[in-house]
């Protein structure tokens, strides 16, 4: 089979962001594009020659092609072994999965997570190490800078590569084994939760209903729920994945799965709710007239670990990203656990997850997880909360009322400004940052501010340091306010504010969280002068 090397030029927008590099296909179309950030992965990845790499993606539009693309250049960078799931399909936390499993060198994970997909919609391209965890930052810049003066790339002329029948055969010399992209995930889901006494649950008249947002999950969530479980059929909704997501935009929040939520709420509706996203990895979990945080899930998760057959002695500690509410810091400390406040990104947990200094972790992003992959695991928590059901034998409502009983409740919202101007965004930033030495102990409203800061995080483990990882302004009484660009946009810049209160556990807890956060909401957009700078009044997405 013929190799053929290609002349190429760097792109300068190929600097991976939060998750990956994700661009709009329209980007990723460009001839070279996506050749060009495949080499730089394969060039500095030096482990991979000659090793094992798994292929796999959310289903979306360009997944197909990308991955005939990435099949031939693997085969001609000398990748010895690469498995791929079985019609291009792999959810983020089963590729995580396979690759521990299967002791790989690396994973590329084609998703641009709960982003739109579809021609004109968005792209994306993680690579993920040998713990199963996306690529740490001294890997994701090691690539960026090859991006940067690339000249070459290779690949094998091959005819299309058949990734739709399970089974071995050779590209080159390259070994493609075609996986079941369910199987590895379904039984280690099986080893973690106690399957038995969810069957039970789910054979009696609980009800339930799973979104899989016409993205990945729907095979995973079919296999487990339905199948395995017994869940009736017809619990998952939206099963089917669809290239473009059926147009819809597959992030788990009230908002975008507002279906869902209806189905929670009055004469009809279901005991347990849950959602997933694009590429498998976030989680939304409902009950009969609840919404549970994503924090507070991780909280009561954590709280709850003995009820897990895989923890029965509880777990050693705990971690969130730091924009995540502190009510598992409130967990952690009465059961004296180890608690770390890491930076935004999946890929901070992985060392501390490798050290066993933590089992479970969790952002406010509908991210929660634990050390049995290295990724945030939707169907994961899904299953948890199943499990804790099961045991406990009581409401979603009564298991989340009874926890801000005994920790407090962390009243919390994010407000998002979307798609406003990059310069702007970064301006904002800028005056904030000025404005920090100044805000101690100053009164604002009827608070007072305890600290001012722009959160820097040293990995305890591996001592590499992450400055800049956004504005931290906390009062004294408990209340937070925290600024950060997103880094997964691929629309000018989104500039998250986060807002955190806290009632004690003798506090109110049913109060409606944007009126318990209203004086924070206004403090924040006056401290950062939002309107002045972007223009915008109110934000374009509470969650
Ligand atoms: C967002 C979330 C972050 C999450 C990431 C990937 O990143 O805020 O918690 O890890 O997506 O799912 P951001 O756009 O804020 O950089
Ligand atoms: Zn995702």
């Amino acid at each position: 089979m013929h190799k053929t090397i290609v002349n190429t030029q760097p792109f300068s927008d190929q600097k991976p962001g939060t998750s990956g590099l994700r661009k709009r296909v329209a980007v990723f179309q460009q001839p070279h594009y996506l050749e060009n950030f495949i080499q730089s992965i394969f060039s500095t990845q030096s482990p991979l020659s000659g090793g094992t790499l798994v292929l796999g993606g959310d289903g979306r539009f360009y997944n197909q092609t990308a991955i005939q693309i990435i099949l031939r250049m693997a085969a001609a960078n000398g990748i010895a072994h690469c498995l791929v799931g079985q019609g291009g399909l792999l959810s983020t936390p089963a590729a995580s999965c396979v690759i521990r499993q299967h002791g790989a060198q690396g994973g590329l994970i084609l998703s641009a997570s709960h982003n739109p997909a579809g021609p004109s919609g968005d792209f994306g391209i993680k690579f993920n190490v040998a713990n199963g965890g996306p690529a740490p930052e001294k890997v994701t810049q090691a690539i960026y800078a090859y991006s940067q003066t690339i000249r070459q790339y290779t690949l094998l002329e091959a005819e299309p590569i058949n990734i739709h029948s399970l089974g071995k055969q050779h590209l080159g010399d390259m070994l493609i084994e075609v996986i079941d992209p369910v199987a590895d995930y379904a039984a280690l889901m099986t080893d973690q939760f106690d399957f038995a006494a969810i069957s039970e649950l789910l054979a009696g008249d609980f009800q339930m209903r799973f979104d899989a947002m016409h993205a990945i999950t729907g095979p995973y969530a079919q296999a487990i729920l339905e199948q395995r479980l017994g869940a009736q059929q017809g619990t998952v909704i939206h099963g089917t994945p669809q290239e473009d997501f059926a147009g819809q935009h597959p992030d788990p929040n009230p908002a975008h799965a507002a279906e869902l939520v209806e189905m929670t709420q009055g004469d009809n509706a279901v005991d347990f709710a849950a959602a997933s996203d694009g590429d498998g990895d976030r989680n939304m979990i409902l009950g009969k007239d609840i919404f549970v945080s994503p924090s507070d899930s991780l909280a009561i998760l954590a709280a709850n670990a003995n009820c897990f057959p895989a923890y029965p002695k509880g777990i050693v500690g705990v971690a969130r990203s730091m924009p995540t509410s502190q009510a598992v810091d409130q967990v952690a400390e009465h059961k004296g656990i180890a608690c770390y406040e890491t930076p935004t990104g999946w890929k901070f947990f992985g060392s501390l997850l490798d050290a066993g200094a933590i089992h479970f972790c969790g952002e406010e992003s509908f991210g929660t997880g634990s050390n049995h992959v290295r990724e945030k695991d939707g169907l994961w928590a899904v299953l948890a909360w199943l499990n804790l059901l099961a045991v406990k034998r009581q409401s979603v409502r009564q298991i989340v009322q009874s926890h801000w009983r005994e920790y407090g409740r962390h009243y919390y919202s994010r407000h998002d400004y979307e798609a406003i101007d990059q310069t702007c965004a970064e301006h904002l930033m800028d005056r904030l940052r000025e404005q920090l030495p100044m805000l101690p102990q100053t009164r604002l409203a009827d608070l007072t501010v305890a600290y001012a800061d722009d959160f820097s995080y040293v990995d305890p483990i591996d001592h590499t340091t992450s400055s800049q990882q956004g504005i931290r302004i906390g009062f004294t009484e408990g209340s937070r306010i925290v600024y950060r660009l997103s880094g997964t946009g691929t629309v000018g810049a989104t500039l998250r504010v986060y807002l955190e209160r806290y009632l004690p556990p003798t506090g109110q807890h049913d109060l409606d969280i944007q009126q318990v956060l209203g004086t924070l909401a206004t403090l924040s957009r006056e401290i950062a002068d939002i309107k002045q700078i972007t223009g915008r009044e109110r934000p374009d997405l509470i969650v």
